[in-house]
């Protein structure tokens, strides 16, 4: 990769092995030995969610919530994430060393099978409703100045460049079926609608398609698609040779959500390819850049991927201006492809693939 620093190929450093103690044991019992602790636990299956939100899907008062949720942390089921003013909490994840694994693996799949009440769904869903409509109104409303905002992190050009190196470095075919969702003004487009066969590109903002179907005027082989990523399903369920999200994670209300969606995208061997900000704390990205959460822990990711039967392949961080630090990162659903499509003459990835 060019003028970038990149530290490619780097696989999460396996985490500290955690020992049993009679403490530890005693933690998790009482964590799980209350129903609002259950149902807290149940909310939070797919998605983070602030100490406010929670209250409200709860419908429980701020001081009786913290108090859960304390004790869900020390028990370590829950972890907590500074978010600007607020925090918001998203289960913990298990660590395969953790003597205790098991127990809290069973105890997620028991939560798992509980029914969401039906009064706590409605918030749910108003909630999420909400989230999109901030995301969705910023995009309508700031499409013209959106990119002089965006330059405040990225400076584009030069960032523009490792991306191409990656998408060359995935050898993919030319006739490869291409999925980007959010391709905003469509400079990334247009090297997608350049190199493959087929170029689906999504975005929940007509004002942002209406620009990047400007930007690839001249292609034939791109569609363009008033939505979000489940909306592309219709056109191309279990055929994507490629998902793309390039900085666009970040304004979804459901992230966890939109990686099941992928995955129902992707054919057996698709790659997902996000490129995201990692995790920060500033928060007048909000306002400036329409940003529903401040970056990612690579972990999240990994966890939403893995939960959609997603396999982690690569990552590669880039720093970047303002203290801000961009993450790509690589994900292969798992599967052996048809006869036709795995022996097609055209198909360079099966021998140009890198893997770590
Ligand atoms: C920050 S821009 C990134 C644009 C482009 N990928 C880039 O890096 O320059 C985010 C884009 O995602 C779109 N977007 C936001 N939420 C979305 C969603 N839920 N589904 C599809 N597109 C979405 C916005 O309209 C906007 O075009």
């Amino acid at each position: 990769m060019t003028s970038l620093q990149t530290s490619v190929l780097a696989t999460p450093a396996p985490a500290p092995s955690v020992a049993l103690d009679v403490a530890r044991l005693a933690q998790l019992h009482k964590a799980l030995a209350d129903t609002l602790r259950l149902q807290s636990l149940r909310l939070l299956k797919n998605e983070s969610f602030g100490v406010l939100e929670l209250c409200r899907l709860l419908d429980i008062r701020q001081s009786a919530l913290s108090h859960h949720l304390k004790v869900l942390a020390k028990a370590e089921l829950v972890a907590p994430r500074r978010e600007g003013n607020s925090i918001f909490y998203r289960r913990a994840f298990i660590a395969d060393d953790d003597a205790l694994a098991e127990l809290k693996r069973a105890a997620f799949e028991a939560v798992d099978g509980l029914e969401i009440p039906p009064a706590q769904a409605l918030q749910l869903e108003a909630l999420q409703q909400e989230r999109s409509e901030l995301s969705l109104t910023f995009f309508n409303k700031n499409a013209e100045q959106f990119r002089e905002n965006q330059g405040m992190i990225v400076e584009r050009d030069k960032y523009d460049s490792s991306l191409v190196d990656v998408l060359e470095g995935l050898g993919l075919a030319p006739t490869a079926k291409v999925v980007e969702v959010g391709p905003g003004e469509g400079q990334f487009l247009l090297e997608l609608a350049r190199r493959y066969g087929e170029v689906i590109a999504v975005d929940n903002s007509a004002d942002m398609l209406e620009r990047s179907r400007a930007t690839v005027a001249g292609y034939d082989n791109v569609t363009f698609v008033h939505g979000e990523a489940a909306d592309a399903t219709a056109l191309l369920a279990g055929q994507a040779d490629l998902v793309v999200f390039d900085m666009v994670l970040h304004h979804i209300a459901t992230p966890a959500a939109t990686f099941r969606d992928v995955a129902e995208l992707l054919q057996p061997n698709g790659l997902l390819l996000v490129i995201e900000l990692c995790s920060h704390d500033q928060d007048w990205v909000r306002s400036s850049c329409g940003d529903l959460w401040l970056g990612f822990e690579e972990g999240e990711l990994d966890q939403w991927a893995a939960s959609s039967g997603l396999q982690f392949e690569q990552s590669s961080n880039l720093a970047l201006r303002n203290g801000f630090q961009i993450q790509m990162r690589l994900f292969r659903k798992p599967g052996v492809r048809s006869f036709i499509d795995a022996f097609s003459p055209h198909d360079q990835r099966a021998n140009a693939t890198t893997h770590n």
